[in-house]
């Protein structure tokens, strides 16, 4: 079932930030909110692949779509620890085998962390929507913890319920590759929402899908299916499946149709102090004996179909 577009009018758009990491899903998170939210600007990260390329990555992809926003370049490097890199996952520049031009104009400020507390304060209630290590987002919290209280929530993609790992047994990526900037944002008492492994691995996109963009015979359609082809062959080598799941628009979609999602509230840690389970978001679920505070909303089901159609209308409609 494919939701009509009067799903979403302009008007009724949640306002949103991205912070990102691009990265194959970014990219393709990016594309979604560029159909289904209103996307008020995008913050980079060092995380998939070094900053200067996720950040250059943003403004490609800011030009491929058109979009008349801001991108702020933040954080080159984790809080602390070493720096991990997923370049086996996005290929060396984070794109995976998809070229796109050089930017028109490069990011509009390297201080991604002063426009993020700058734009929250100048307009309350926008969604902040982080789909990468959470360094830039603990690095504003640090210097204005207030801002918990004027954004309408903080809905990332990381960590995972259930135990699931990716980058180790126990450790999602995004919060792996910076275990103390997640420690800190969990404990911060913001209004956060989890899109976890449990949760993204229900919602995936592969070589079928990538040939259906490929036949709307358009620059974002052709972006598209290079992503997805490129995603699928990583997949099949990793998985034996011709589909990956698609992380980040999960969290895009999480803003713009909570409704198909299920969400639970739950007290979630981040293991920091630790040696096989160092970026695991411990969720405690065991239900009313559960300890500490509910300070995250985990997602835990979702109507895949739904928002796999609803990626793919983003794709078609761009
Ligand atoms: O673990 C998946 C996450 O790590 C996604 O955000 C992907 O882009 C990588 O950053
Ligand atoms: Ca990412």
């Amino acid at each position: 079932m494919t939701e009509s577009s009067s799903a979403l009018n302009p008007k009724e758009q949640p306002r949103i930030i991205i912070d990102c990491d691009p990265g194959v899903d970014d990219a393709m998170a990016i594309i979604t909110a560029a159909r289904w939210a209103d996307l008020v600007g995008i913050t980079s990260v060092a995380g998939n692949v070094p900053l200067e390329h996720t950040t250059a990555n943003a403004c490609r992809i800011r030009d491929l779509l058109g979009l008349d926003i801001e991108v702020h370049a933040g954080a080159e490097r984790p809080l602390t620890g070493a720096q991990e890199f997923a370049t086996e996952v996005h290929g060396e520049t984070g794109l995976g085998n998809l070229v796109l031009p050089e930017p028109t104009r490069g990011p509009d400020s390297k201080d991604a962390v002063s426009w993020l507390l700058e734009t929250t304060k100048h307009e309350e209630g926008l969604h902040l929507v982080p789909i990468g290590p959470l360094t830039n987002i603990a690095l504003a919290l640090r210097a204005d913890p207030s801002m918990i209280s004027r954004v309408a929530s903080i809905t990332l993609m990381g960590g995972a319920a259930l135990g699931i790992g990716n980058v180790t047994a126990a450790a999602e990526f995004n919060v792996y590759a910076d275990p103390e900037a997640a420690d800190e944002v969990f404990r911060s008492g913001a209004p956060l929402t989890m899109l976890g492994l449990n949760l993204t691995h229900q919602v995936r996109m592969g070589s079928v899908h990538g040939r259906e963009c490929a036949t709307y015979g358009t620059p974002v359609g052709d972006a598209m299916a290079e992503l997805l082809e490129f995603y699928s062959v990583f997949h099949l080598a990793e998985e034996e499946t011709e589909d990956g799941p698609v992380h980040d628009p999960c969290a895009v979609l999480a803003v713009t149709h909570p409704h198909l999602f299920r969400f639970s509230a739950r007290p979630v840690y981040v293991e920091v102090e630790a040696i096989h389970t160092r970026g695991m978001t411990v969720v405690d679920e065991r239900g009313p004996r559960a300890e500490g505070p509910l300070n995250c909303n985990v997602a835990y089901g979702a109507e895949s179909e739904t928002l796999v159609d609803l990626v793919m209308q983003a794709v078609r409609e761009a």
